[in-house]
């Protein structure tokens, strides 16, 4: 692998940039090229994608595209297929691909489908509510072993089984697990407990305060109402439960719902729509694998992302999702991106001398727009946009039902909003064009000049739009897979180890460090301002 700085595609983007990139004009290059939407449109399965409101020209994607080849991205990525230890700080090989594979292909095929076979049966035992009594899950897990569930099931509401409510529990604060447990009773209770480690703090914490919860309540049958999704299934055994369901070292924690991390998923939606959700994502590897780089959606999408930071030094993306399910889904993608490439050393050790991650944030279309769309529109930092559009609901449509005929109206308004937000980054609006325009709300205090000076929009705000069919587990499953190779191909350009995660390292020793002090009160050794704040916790 080359770093991409290193590379003759660099200079030549470093080249191209000054030339042509800083003041490149997407309304120009519209008005130049009729053809663009079409030129700059993409088709991987599952999403089509309109990359054509983006800072980009043929040319860019040209240089882009040599980056990719003289970095290697196609040779790593076949290496991460393979199985290679491209983990290389941990020794690991990196597989998540190989969990959604069909029986009897891939890397570990016999054991991946063992144990799903064994979830999935497992599953549908849960699922018969008459017979097994359950009506609340509840998911103890942090990180990669709740975001995932946690983002999937109300995006996939309408396939999950009516009968059965999904909790998540993730915080050490019980304030988190506290309101849960309110709800519940152990008869009708099955508790998850999902970590890959089976030693993080706040899910054996939880853990803990579930079984104490379940006993004080008169539980007694820990085997039924208790299971484990871990790697670690000695300690799941020390805690008590004897239920468990395996995955591998070489399942990374933020890419890990394809595995037993996935239970919750399997019991909300049911074997075949997990298995749908898998296939999904099968589907996306394949495209990864083998679509040329040029028609590469998660390629394109990881170059773009380099592009942007690096040469326009973009510094954050806003995600924004036009359907409700997918509320949690800028959550899921902080984990996957910025755990996954927030990092500042390449493959060597060696300090990076450009910038990696952006900062991923973002809410559901429409109430972004309510919120902080303002500063997207006129504020002074230029942030790309990646919107979602659905074209069909899950909810039912029709004309007879008069709930559901509302509902389809505001599902073309939904659609409209989205349409509307890309277009006005892009547009803009010149002072001339709001002077000529009246705006009753505006004081008349002011001369029209300045008014209008307040209601210019730049335009040339850049955005992604991603569009779906239908929100389904199978294109669920296709967009998740997505966004990890796009992570996957800026990481590779970059150079750095995309599956390590050592800076979550530090505080948890020294929240070990501390904890027996905040008992104690013991503060030697502290900094002045640690020292402080603890003894004012403990007056
Ligand atoms: O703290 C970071 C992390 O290690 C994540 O990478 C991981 O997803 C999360 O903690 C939970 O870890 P585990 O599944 O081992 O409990």
């Amino acid at each position: 692998m080359t770093r991409c700085d290193r590379t003759q595609a660099w200079a030549a983007l470093q080249g191209h940039f000054e030339a042509h990139g800083r003041d490149f004009d997407l309304r120009e290059a519209f008005a130049r090229d009729a053809s663009r939407f079409d030129a700059m449109s993409v088709e991987a399965p599952e999403v089509f994608a309109d990359l054509s409101k983006n800072l980009v020209d043929t040319a860019t994607l040209h240089f882009l595209l040599d980056l990719a080849a003289e970095c290697g991205v196609a040779t790593r990525r076949d290496a991460m297929l393979r199985g290679d230890p491209i983990n290389t700080t941990e020794g690991r090989a990196v597989l998540h691909t190989a969990l959604r594979a069909p029986a009897g292909e891939g890397p570990f095929t016999g054991d991946v489908h063992r144990v799903l076979d064994a979830m999935l049966a497992y599953v549908e035992t849960v699922r018969d509510t008459a017979a097994s009594g359950i009506r609340h899950i509840v998911n103890i897990g942090i990180g990669g072993s709740d975001l995932g569930p946690q983002m999937v099931v109300p995006a996939l509401d309408a396939f999950t089984h009516p009968g059965l409510q999904m909790h998540f529990v993730s915080n050490v604060d019980g304030h988190d697990i506290a309101p849960v447990l309110r709800q519940l009773n152990p008869a009708e209770t099955l508790f998850i407990i999902a970590s890959k480690t089976f030693t993080t703090q706040e899910t054996m914490a939880n853990a803990h305060a579930a079984k104490a919860w379940f006993e004080a309540n008169g539980g007694t049958d820990t085997a039924k109402h208790f299971v484990a999704t871990t790697t670690n299934i000695d300690a799941a055994a020390k805690f008590g439960i004897t239920t468990t369901f395996g995955f591998w070292d070489w399942v990374g924690g933020r890419y890990s719902l394809w595995s037993a991390i996935g239970l919750p998923i399997a019991l909300a939606i049911g074997a075949d729509h997990f298995r749908a959700l898998l296939g999904g994502a099968h589907a996306m590897d394949e495209h990864f694998a083998q679509a040329p780089a040029a028609k590469n959606l998660p390629m394109l999408l990881g170059l773009i992302d380099v592009w942007y930071r690096n040469f326009h030094r973009f510094t954050s993306r806003c995600m924004a999702p036009y359907h409700q399910g997918l509320k949690r889904l800028p959550a899921y993608l902080q984990q996957l991106e910025m755990e996954s490439n927030g990092k500042r050393v390449d493959l060597a050790g060696d300090a990076l001398p450009f910038a990696t991650s952006p900062v991923v944030w973002g809410e559901p279309g429409t109430n972004g727009q309510h919120a902080y769309f303002q500063m997207l529109h006129q504020g002074t930092d230029v942030i790309p946009v990646e919107f979602i559009l659905v074209k069909k609901t899950t909810h039912g449509s029709g004309n007879d039902n008069p709930l559901l005929a509302q509902l389809d109206k505001q599902h073309t308004m939904l659609l409209a909003n989205g349409l509307a937000q890309s277009q006005a980054l892009m547009q803009g609006k010149t002072t001339e064009q709001a002077q000529a325009e009246k705006a009753p709300t505006a004081s008349q205090a002011l001369d029209a000049l300045t008014l209008a000076r307040h209601r210019t929009f730049p335009g040339n705000r850049p955005s992604t739009t991603l569009m779906l069919y239908q929100l389904t587990p199978r294109s669920l499953g296709a967009l998740i897979a997505l966004y990890e190779h796009r992570v996957f191909t800026s990481g590779a350009l970059w150079n750095i180890n995309s599956f390590d995660q050592w800076g979550v390292e530090l505080g948890k020793a020294l929240c070990n460090d501390l904890l027996p002090r905040l008992d104690s009160g013991d503060a030697s050794g502290l900094d002045a301002s640690t020292a402080g704040l603890m003894k004012r916790l403990r007056a």
